[in-house]
Order: C-alpha cells, then structure tokens, then sequence
C-alpha cells in the first residue's frame, strides 16, 4: 500500500544554510517495515527542537540515526559537516562524544552511586584529575538539585530523580547537542512541568542545540523554539513553536491536541 505523506510545510532553509544536525532523505526499513521514509529535517542550531509524533511512528528510530546507533539504508545523517556513515567508527565515536542523551529511563549505572554515574564519561573521555572531576560533577549534581543523593544508588531513588541524574551525566561534557527521548515520560504531572523548565533553564545558560522527543504537549509548549511533528517516518511539519500550535495543517491540529478524530488513525 502506498501512502502519499502531506509535504512539510515550507520552512525549511535554503540548501547552503549549513547546520549541527542534518538529515537528508533518509530511509530505514526493518524487514519489511518502512520507518522512515526519505525524511529530511535540518535542526536549527542553538535551539530546542522537540519532535512530537503518534507512538511507533519512529522518532525513536532517528534519534539513534542522529547518534549513530543505527546506520540508515539510503541517505545522509550529517552532524557537525560530516556524514557520519562516511567515516569511520573511531572518527564516529569521536563525533558521538560531543552529545550528551538522556534516554527515556535515565540509563544510568546500576552499579554506581549517582556521583559516579555523573562522573563516568569524564573518566571515560578525559585526561581530567579527580579534582577538576569533582568540582564538574558536584556543579551538575547542584544545577539539577541533586547534590544532597551524590551517594544514593538509581534504585535508591524516584523515576523523577532517575530523569535528573541522566540529564545530569548528558551534560556534564558540555555538548554542544544534547538529546532527549521521551524525558517526562514515566513523570507525574508537576515533575514533568519541573523537568521541563530545567531542561529550558539550562540551554538558556549554557545554548546549544537540543532535541526533545516527547508525546507532551505542555513539555512541547515550555521547552520548544521549533516543532518538529513526524508521521509514518516523514515531517509532516516544521517551524517555529508559535506556528506549530497555531497550525491549521490538520495533522498538526489533531496531534496537538490529542483529538481522536482527524486524518491520524491507529493504523
Ligand atoms: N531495531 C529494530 N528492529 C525492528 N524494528 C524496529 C527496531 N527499532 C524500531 N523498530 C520499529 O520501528 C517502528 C518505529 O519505532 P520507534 O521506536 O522509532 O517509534 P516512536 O515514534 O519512537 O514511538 P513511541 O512514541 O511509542 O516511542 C516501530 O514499529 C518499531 O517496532
Ligand atoms: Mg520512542
């Protein structure tokens, strides 16, 4: 069956605009499954872009293009100028270690108390002493207020102070991205609003370019500069965050406000 997908609408920024995150017509099938379908979409640099899309339509899918966990079958994922399926994997590796991801549970060390969580990628990636560690890691552990569980284990403490301490450890390289999938997910309605502003906060302090995957809609409306709405592994919209949520594009319509009727089915 052949769908024939809605056009973005013409936002999109002339060809020599170069930007941190771009990706250029591509496609990604499982078996026989088409996720993504010639999806293009420049990211706009220093900015929070959420990508907001039904469940299953693969957001998921191109945020690990983004960070080289998946390889696409035909197109380019372009960060920093280079394609990252073009070089290779230790130059990959290095381009990874510029972003920081907060994936949907934190992701954090079983094993580790929250301090050595945050500190890991330092130790991992840096020639740093345990010193200059310190004050970097006790610096995140303060902007997310965490500072007074450095010792506590993840299961020690709640799913909202999971999503802090991974944010925590996404940002302690300073990158110059960071992503996020589905950070609120799992969050009750305040800690999601809390995590939200904090996640505003801190690109307002320290800038970059951010990508937020969520299902949120009042998430979407604290943190967007841009909208990003993704159906059947296509834009079906990209702009600013005011037009997104005064969009009359009926997709758009329908998926911001979580309407049962309109041209989203379950299929
Ligand atoms: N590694 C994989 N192997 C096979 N199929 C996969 C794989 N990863 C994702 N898929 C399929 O791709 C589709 C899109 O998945 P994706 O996780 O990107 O959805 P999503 O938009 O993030 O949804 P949600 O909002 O529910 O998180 C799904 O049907 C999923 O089953
Ligand atoms: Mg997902």
């Amino acid at each position: 069956m052949t769908t024939i997908l809605p056009q973005a609408e013409s936002t999109a920024r002339p060809a020599s605009d170069s930007h941190t995150i771009e990706i250029r017509n591509v496609y990604k099938s499982f078996g026989s499954s088409h996720i993504l379908n010639g999806l293009t979409l420049d990211f706009k640099d220093d900015a929070i872009t959420t990508v907001l899309g039904p469940s299953g339509t693969g957001k998921s899918v191109l945020l690990k293009h983004i960070v080289g966990l998946l390889e696409p079958d035909a197109g380019e994922v372009r960060v920093f100028g280079t394609d990252i399926w073009r070089v290779s994997a230790e130059e990959r590796f290095n381009l990874r270690k510029r972003f920081g991801v907060l994936f949907q549970d934190g992701a954090l060390f079983g094993s580790m108390n929250l301090y050595d969580n945050v500190a890991f990628p330092l130790r991992r990636h840096t020639d740093k002493s345990e010193a200059e560690i310190r004050d970097i890691v006790m610096s995140n552990l303060v902007e997310v207020g965490l500072e007074t569980a450095i010792h506590k284990a993840p299961n020690e403490i709640s799913g909202g102070m999971r999503k802090r301490a991974g944010f925590a450890r996404a940002l302690v390289m300073r990158p110059d991205v960071v992503l996020f999938d589905e950070p609120d997910s799992g969050l009750d309605p305040v800690r999601t609003k809390l995590l939200s502003q904090l996640i505003a906060k801190v690109h307002a302090e320290h800038g970059g370019t951010y990508i937020v995957i969520t299902h949120d809609i009042p998430t979407a409306r604290t943190v967007s500069d841009y909208v990003a709405v993704i159906w059947k592994g296509n834009v079906v919209h990209y702009g600013d965050a005011d037009g997104a949520f005064d969009s009359d594009n009926p997709f758009v319509r329908q998926f911001l406000a979580g309407a049962a009727e309109g041209p989203l089915g379950m299929d």
